[in-house]
C-alpha cells in the first residue's frame, strides 16, 4: 500500500461509526461498538453513527426484513444511551454522497489493496466468483462513509482494522494524486476498547458472529435473561480454576474471553476480575457473569423492545439525522468533485 506521508489534516475532530442492518446484533456488537459509542458521546466530538444498509445488500437481504432490520440497528443506537440531539444517527442510503463518493474512491483505490483484505476472503471462501461486486469493495464504500463526514476517529471492533488501514491509504493516496494535502485526515483507529474481539461462546478460537449457525454461539441483545443464562452456563470451558494473574490467561481461549466480558460488562480491568475471581472455578464464576450479563443487558433490551413496538420515534430520529448527516456530506463530495475536475456548469 501507498507510504504517502500527507500534510496535517487541521479540521475539527469528528467520531463515526457504522453497524450493518444484516441482522441481529449480539454481545460483540454491544461490547466492541455500541457501548464505546456511548462513552465517546460525551467527549467533545460530535458523533456521526449510521445503520450500514448499503453494505447490508452485499449479500442478500429480505426487501420486507431490511427496514425493520435497519429500524433495529437504530433502536439499538438510543437503547445504548446514544443521543440523537448530541449524536447524529442515520441510514446510510439515506445520504446520496456515500454512494457518489464510493465510486470516486472505487477510482483511487487499486485492485491490489482489496485483493489483501481477509474478511473477503473469510466470507467468500472458495467461491468467490459467486460473490457480489459490491462484497468485493465493500471496503472502499466503507472508506466513502469514513471520509464523507472527515472523520478523525473510528470506534470498531478489531475486525475492522483492515478496513480502517485502507481507509487512511485512500485518503493518503487521494491527498497526493491530486494535490491537495490535509484535504482527507488520515483517521484514527480506535479498536483497544476493554472487548475488542468477543469470542464465540462454543469455541474460543472462533469470533462471536452473527452468521455463526450456532445461536448458542453468541448472546443477542434481544435475548431474555433465561436465555442469556443459559447459554453462559453451557459457554466451553476448561476443567481448572480461573488464575490469579492475567498472564494465566494465556492458552485458555475460553476462560480468557468470559473473564474479558466480565470486565467490559463490569467496567473493570481484568486484573481486577481475576483478583476477585483468581481460585476460583467457572461453577461460581458463571452464575456472576450471567447475573452481570443480564443486569446490563436487560434495560437495553426493554429499551429496543419499547421502540420497536412503535416505530415512529425510530423513524424521526433518521430522518432527522439523514437531514443532518446531508449538511455535512454533501459539500465535501461536492468539493471531491471539483477537485476532480467535474464539470459542474
Ligand atoms: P458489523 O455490523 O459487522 O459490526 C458492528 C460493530 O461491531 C463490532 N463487532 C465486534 N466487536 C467485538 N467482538 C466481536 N465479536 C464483534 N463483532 C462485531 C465491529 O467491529 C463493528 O464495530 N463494516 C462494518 C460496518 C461499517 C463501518 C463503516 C464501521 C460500514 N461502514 C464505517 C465503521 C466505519 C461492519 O460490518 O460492522
Amino acid at each position: 500500500m501507498t507510504d504517502t506521508v500527507p500534510a496535517q489534516y487541521t479540521g475539527p475532530r469528528r467520531i463515526l461509526s457504522g453497524i450493518q442492518a444484516s441482522g441481529a446484533l449480539h454481545l460483540g456488537n454491544y461490547l466492541g461498538a455500541l457501548k464505546r459509542f456511548t462513552q465517546l458521546q460525551d467527549t467533545g466530538a460530535p458523533c456521526f453513527l449510521f445503520v450500514a444498509d448499503l453494505h447490508a445488500i452485499t449479500v442478500w437481504q429480505d426487501p420486507a426484513l431490511l427496514t425493520a432490520q435497519t429500524r433495529e440497528i437504530a433502536a439499538a443506537y438510543l437503547a445504548s444511551g446514544l443521543d440523537p440531539a448530541k449524536s447524529v444517527i442515520f441510514p446510510q442510503s439515506a445520504v446520496r454522497a456515500h454512494t457518489e463518493l464510493a465510486w470516486m474512491f472505487n477510482c483511487v483505490a487499486r485492485l491490489g489493496w482489496l485483493d489483501r483484505m481477509t474478511q473477503f476472503k473469510e466470507k467468500t471462501g472458495k467461491h468467490k466468483e459467486r460473490a457480489s461486486v459490491g462484497l468485493y469493495t465493500y471496503p472502499v464504500l466503507q472508506a466513502a462513509d469514513i471520509l464523507l463526514y472527515k472523520a478523525t476517529e473510528v470506534p470498531t471492533g478489531e475486525d475492522q482494522k483492515q478496513h480502517l488501514e485502507l481507509t487512511r491509504d485512500i485518503a493518503a493516496k487521494f491527498n497526493n494524486d491530486f494535490n491537495v494535502p490535509g484535504f482527507f485526515p488520515l483517521p484514527e483507529p480506535l479498536t483497544q476498547g476493554p472487548a475488542p474481539r468477543v469470542m464465540s461462546l462454543r469455541d474460543g478460537a472462533a469470533k462471536m458472529s452473527k452468521s455463526d449457525p450456532s445461536d448458542a454461539s453468541r448472546i443477542n441483545l434481544i435475548d431474555d435473561a433465561d436465555t442469556i443464562v443459559a447459554k453462559i452456563r453451557k459457554a466451553k470451558t476448561d476443567p481448572e480454576a480461573l488464575p490469579e494473574t492475567v498472564e494465566g490467561l494465556d492458552g485458555r481461549a475460553e476462560a480468557k474471553n468470559l473473564v474479558t466480558i466480565y470486565a467490559a460488562l463490569a467496567d473493570e480491568t481484568k486484573e481486577q476480575v481475576l483478583a476477585e475471581w483468581g481460585g476460583k472455578g467457572f461453577g461460581a464464576f458463571k452464575p456472576a457473569l450471567a447475573e452481570l450479563a443480564v443486569a446490563s443487558m436487560a434495560p437495553v433490551t426493554a429499551e429496543m423492545r419499547r421502540l420497536m413496538a412503535d416505530t415512529a420515534e425510530i423513524d424521526r430520529v433518521l430522518k432527522d439525522g439523514a437531514e443532518r448527516a446531508a449538511e455535512i456530506a454533501d459539500p465535501v463530495v461536492d468539493e471531491v468533485k471539483k477537485i476532480i475536475g467535474f464539470w459542474r456548469g
